[in-house]
């Protein structure tokens, strides 16, 4: 699905600031959503935005379905959005490209709702304002019809204890290579939607085969299927791409749990929806772990570093999405473009900067009009930050040295991206229907100037 960023009013210019001269003098101030309440202006959006991971049996620590429960949170609320850190969305918009396929974000004007009732003192306004709760669809129901389900075996996650970080094996039942359409991962019962903090799942040669922290994984190691943290939804690909799964492989999950208080059974499953057998889409999706650090990553106690990391595709490509991994003093990421233009006329593009933090790693999938198009020989280079200072929250230890590893308290900086290849004669096809695009888009916003 395509979100407009800016829907067309469809008024010319002129309308517009003939309507806004009309208006009463006064009417701004007076207006209801100067003096937002809580069930009238926040409560929507809460439940539009918030409630789907606040509300009990759920992930997030607190649940903010009702008046009483979210005033304690005001203040926190407001910081947290106005900072963008919620909902978990944490891309960079005042860099490169900016239009992503299921944006949660709330609008500059929500944002600046939220923080207007905080301080006016958080008001719960009139209880008969408040909208109907929001009914919850059952989470544990595929949103496809799966063609195959692949079950991993219970992991008893105890009462208490450290996080617990692992690989689990299952079976592909496919006896042919086949193309998948669609994928998605659900911890299959209540407990486990508690205790599955983040899931992994890759196709892999066998069971000894650990390329969850190795240095080429994903390359010539496994084949990365899907990711999964709570909340997340179905990845289904756009247009004739899909994700090859070559028979004879082993489902491979690498995860993150976490005690809840009272011995769970963790249940991992992934559903996959196949094209048919014999089908070959007409381009093959790819995501991979790309652009690893040049070199050793040294971060001495107390200090911010950076690393980069760059990765040549020899083919042309569309770049469909980009996701960062680093661990816990992750700070932030950034994907440039070097084109291959090639000594002093070398071109680059900032295309995407985001935020990370080590609870959240999100996918970020550029729009369709949006996804960089790219010739054969361009590089990407990949920039990560470390924070092993006091300041980044999330740092166990400030005073200590950090180089690279597998454990969490180590570092690694490199990007998910995934994309497709593409001929040269098949890029500038694209290349002439996108520039058709947005002349004809551009056109229409002219005419609607005028
Ligand atoms: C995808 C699930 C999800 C969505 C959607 C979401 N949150 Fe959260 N939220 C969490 C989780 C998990 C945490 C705890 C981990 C963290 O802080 O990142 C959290 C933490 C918070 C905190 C900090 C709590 C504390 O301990 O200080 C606030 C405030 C918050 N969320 C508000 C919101 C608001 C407001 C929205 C909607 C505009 C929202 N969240 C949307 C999952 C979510």
């Amino acid at each position: 699905m395509i979100r407009l960023t800016r829907p067309h009013i469809g008024l010319p210019g002129y309308v517009v600031v003939a309507l806004l001269l009309a208006a009463p003098a006064g009417a701004q101030t007076s207006s209801p959503s100067d003096q937002p309440t809580f069930a009238k202006d926040v409560a929507p959006i809460l439940q539009r935005s918030c409630v789907s991971c606040h509300r009990a049996g759920e992930m997030a620590p607190m649940s903010l379905q009702t008046y009483e429960e979210a005033r304690p949170w005001a203040r926190s609320i407001k910081a947290r959005t106005a900072s963008h850190e919620m909902p978990p969305f944490h891309i960079d918009k005042s860099i490169g490209i900016t239009s992503f396929k299921n944006d949660p974000s709330l609008t500059s004007d929500e944002i600046a709702t939220i923080g207007r009732w905080v301080d006016a003192g958080a008001p719960r306004g009139n209880p008969a304002d408040m909208p109907a709760p929001r009914q919850f669809a059952d989470t544990s129901a595929w949103q496809f019809k799966p063609d195959i389900v692949v079950k991993f075996p219970a992991y008893k996650v105890p009462a208490a204890g450290p996080d617990l970080y692992g690989n689990l094996y299952a079976d592909i039942p496919i006896s042919k290579d086949r193309y998948i359409q669609a994928v998605q991962t659900r911890a299959a019962t209540p407990g486990s939607r508690k205790v599955v903090h983040h899931a992994l799942t890759y196709a892999v040669d066998s069971d000894d085969k650990d390329v969850s922290g190795d240095d080429s994984a994903g390359v010539d190691g496994g084949d990365f299927l899907v990711e999964y943290a709570s909340g997340k939804n179905a990845e289904v690909y756009t247009g004739d791409s899909g994700v090859l799964l070559q028979a004879g492989k082993k489902a491979m999950v690498t995860y993150h749990l976490h005690s809840v208080g009272e011995e769970t059974d963790a249940m991992i499953e992934v559903a996959m929806k196949l094209f048919p057998e014999g089908y070959v889409p007409k381009h093959i999706r790819w995501s991979k772990q790309l652009a690893q650090p040049t070199s050793d990553i040294d971060i001495p106690g107390g200090t911010v570093a950076r690393i980069d990391g760059y990765v040549v595709m020899h083919k042309a490509a569309r770049i469909l999405s980009f996701q960062p991994h680093m661990h816990i003093r992750g700070k932030r990421q950034c994907l440039e473009l070097i084109y291959p233009t090639g000594g002093a006329s070398a071109k680059t593009e900032m295309i995407s900067c985001t935020n990370f933090s080590y609870n959240w790693h999100l996918n970020y999938t550029y729009n369709d009009d949006a996804a960089p198009l790219i010739p054969a020989g361009t590089m990407l280079h990949v920039i990560t930050w470390h924070d092993n200072s006091p300041s980044n929250r999330a740092n166990p230890d400030p005073k200590n040295w950090v180089g690279d590893g597998q454990r969490t308290i180590d570092e690694m900086g490199f990007a998910w991206i995934g994309w497709y290849d593409m001929t040269d004669e098949e890029y500038k096809a694209e290349l002439e229907t996108r520039k058709a695009e947005r002349a004809k888009k551009a056109n229409t916003t002219q005419q609607q100037q005028q």
